[in-house]
């Protein structure tokens, strides 16, 4: 028989589906922002995220890679366990990988399944509509949430022509908004729209009823989505036009790690605060110890 866990303090008890959905019907912003590894995690939940992205940027930011195209499903497990195990009330989405769910539905399921069952995500996400509709109502048959991906989607950037924002036609925007219905009709708690007009972001924000999270999509949608090193100015250049950095720690941590530097090279660093001691007594012992002063 499985049981409820025993944790009444709201404060710490996991964000669910519906309390996602009720944030939607109320109009509460949902906050969300990646994050890759443990210390980041608990500082997103102390912060008070309502949800967190364990996004293949992770590929780039972390791993150094040029695109989101590389990163492999065992980093991306890993990086999601980092998360998992010490975020309690975020809602964890593990976004899958390129390759993970195009090959066939059962992969794509497979790959789903390790998601929830290995890196204890709460949920998934895939990019696309078209194709990848079957495999989000495969995924979410099989009992693992899915959310949605559309508008400037990285992993298929190149067919996109490369990082630039979606539906800025009449034509382009109605796609769209048919793909963020036909997400929903698929199975999907949520969809992250991703660089387009802030219109027409209002526009599928209309037509759907889950929540629509945006990232360079205007102030209409149900909540936004920030990647940490953006928000945090811990990228190497300050990224596309809907990034706010909300604080530039790059230079604060090379003055940092420059102090630690200049005190080893100077002797300063570490002091006898920093230092291991023995008892007197030891010390002479061992200080005394004839075998030592022979060996010299
Ligand atoms: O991987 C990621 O960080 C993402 C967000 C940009 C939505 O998919």
């Amino acid at each position: 028989m499985s049981r409820a866990p025993e944790s009444p303090d709201p404060s710490t008890q996991k964000l669910t589906l519906p309390a996602i959905a009720d944030m939607r019907a109320q109009n509460r912003r949902i906050v969300m922002l990646t994050a890759y590894d443990a210390p980041s995690a608990r500082l997103a939940e102390a912060a008070g995220v309502d949800m967190i992205l364990v996004g293949d940027s992770a590929g780039q930011v972390v791993l150094g890679a040029r695109s989101t195209v590389p990163v492999t499903m065992d980093e991306m497990l890993v990086f999601t366990r980092a998360v998992t195990g010490v975020a309690r009330r975020p809602f964890v989405v593990a976004d899958m990988p390129f390759g993970s769910y195009q090959v066939s539905e059962d992969a794509a399921v497979q790959n789903a399944i390790r998601f929830f069952k290995e890196g204890a995500a709460d949920a998934v996400k895939l990019e696309g509509a078209g194709r990848t509709l079957t495999r989000i109502s495969g995924i979410v048959d099989a009992g693992v949430p899915v959310m949605g991906h559309i508008g400037l989607t990285p992993q298929s950037a190149t067919l996109l022509g490369g990082y630039r924002a979606q539906g800025r036609t009449a034509a382009g925007a109605r796609r769209l908004v048919q793909e963020a219905i036909a997400l929903e009709r698929a199975g999907c708690f949520a969809i992250v729209l991703e660089a387009m007009p802030a219109v027409v972001a209002e526009r599928v924000t209309q037509a759907v009823r889950v929540p629509t999270i945006g990232i360079g999509a205007g102030p209409a949608c149900s909540g936004q989505v920030l990647v940490w090193h953006d928000l945090l100015g811990l990228s190497p250049t300050p990224g596309p036009r809907f990034v706010k950095r909300y604080a530039e720690l790059a230079p604060i941590i090379t003055q940092a790690i420059e102090a630690y530097a200049a005190d080893v090279r100077s002797g300063a660093f570490p002091t006898e605060a920093h230092t291991y001691g023995m008892p007197d007594a030891e010390r002479e012992r061992f200080m005394s110890d004839p075998a030592l002063t022979r060996s010299r």
